[in-house]
């Protein structure tokens, strides 16, 4: 596992664009796992940037996002679809049948999870799989519980991510209680990934992957321990147990 310490968010935004970025030029048909949430939107921006001033070139590229919420559609400000249109599919030159982002309308949920992960196996795996971690240590929507699911599935919002996710919505009654969500096994095919985190909310569960090193399923981020090649890149606050 490869750390990296960044003196703020924009440089960490900066390193996790540099690492997207060559994957995309080296690969020209690379298949992306991408995430919402306010981590990643920095890096989306400077891919943004990249592509306009550079000619970053996502024409062949695919993506796959972690988990949306279960009956938000596609338009709805608040979805994850409609985010990742805003915050880089729309700016980019990429081919959006190329993109996907789970259906949290879809009427048969469960035969829907199994194809999700289906698709992404057909498509020949995630290469680079880009991840947050939520102040509980979830991962997607992987809350932290007895068990964790292996494949994509749907997941009831702990009272913490409710709370924590409110912070989008205009009134806390508006979160949706439930999503659909890649599995923890899903995650874990991915090639390589690429996890970041900012900010002293984070610094608990990061202490768990960085120092503790044991798995739990009370902080799904520690799964990443079993992963060959996880690139961790937070800011100073994030680590700030670690040291
Ligand atoms: C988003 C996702 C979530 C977020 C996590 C952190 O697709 O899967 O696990 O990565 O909730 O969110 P932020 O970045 O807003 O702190």
């Amino acid at each position: 596992m490869e750390v990296i310490v960044k003196s703020s968010i924009e440089y960490v935004s900066k390193n996790a664009a540099d690492i997207i970025s060559k994957l995309v030029r080296e690969n020209s048909k690379a298949i992306l796992g991408l995430a919402t949430g306010s981590t990643p939107v920095g890096a989306y921006e400077e891919l943004i940037r990249m592509h306009k001033e550079e000619g970053l070139d996502f024409s062949a590229i695919k993506t796959y996002n972690l988990d949306e919420y279960i009956g938000l559609d596609g338009d709805n400000p608040n979805s994850y679809r409609y985010f990742m249109n805003d915050k880089l599919f729309n700016h980019i030159n990429i081919n959006m049948e190329n993109t996907y982002v789970p259906d949290g309308k879809v009427k048969d949920i469960n035969t829907y999870c199994q194809e999700y992960d289906e698709m992404i196996k057909e498509a020949g795996g995630i290469d680079l799989q880009v991840l947050g971690v939520g102040p509980n240590g979830h991962i997607a929507f992987n809350e932290p519980d007895q068990a964790l699911s292996v494949g994509t599935c749907i997941v009831d919002l702990t009272e913490d991510t409710i709370q924590a996710n409110s912070r989008f919505f205009d009134s806390i009654d508006e979160v949706p209680k439930s999503a659909i969500t890649m599995g923890m096994g899903t995650i874990l095919r991915a090639k390589k990934i690429l996890l970041l985190a900012t900010g002293k909310n984070k610094a608990n569960v990061l202490k768990g992957l960085l120092m503790d090193k044991k798995i739990t399923t009370n902080n799904p981020l520690t799964f990443l321990l079993l992963h060959p090649d996880v690139t961790v890149i937070v800011d100073d606050d994030a680590y700030s147990l670690c040291r």
